[in-house]
């Protein structure tokens, strides 16, 4: 099994998860702590990480990452709710200030 390790909020948290697992869903269980998220479709961006390693095994960023991340994917920034973990991953959402102001996500809901 995968062993993820998250770094957040001056925390690490190490966990093993099933193969192709979705860190959003396990958060949203309770399965996953401290994962900070919200939509869980890809439009929020309140699930922002930067990936420290592991980034090989992960599919290439989709559309919705592309279009919400842009150059942000070329520092190895993803969304971890559009991510599914394959293998070892160690990612962190320390200092990733991606909270939109009310009106912008209204926007991005409409999408
Ligand atoms: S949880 Fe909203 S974009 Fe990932």
């Amino acid at each position: 099994m995968p062993k993820v390790k998250l770094h957040v909020d001056g925390e690490i948290v190490e966990q093993e998860v099933k193969d192709h697992a979705n860190l959003v869903v396990l958060a949203g269980i309770k399965q996953f702590p401290k994962l900070k998220y919200g939509c869980g479709m890809g439009k929020c961006t309140r699930c922002t990480c930067r990936v420290i390693d592991g980034g090989d095994q992960l599919d290439p960023p989709n559309w919705k990452e592309e279009k919400r991340l842009g150059d942000k994917l070329e520092e190895g920034y993803r969304l971890t709710c559009q991510l599914s973990v394959k293998d070892d991953l160690e990612i962190s959402q320390e200092n990733i200030d991606v909270r939109k102001k009310k009106r912008e996500v209204q926007e991005l809901r409409k999408d």
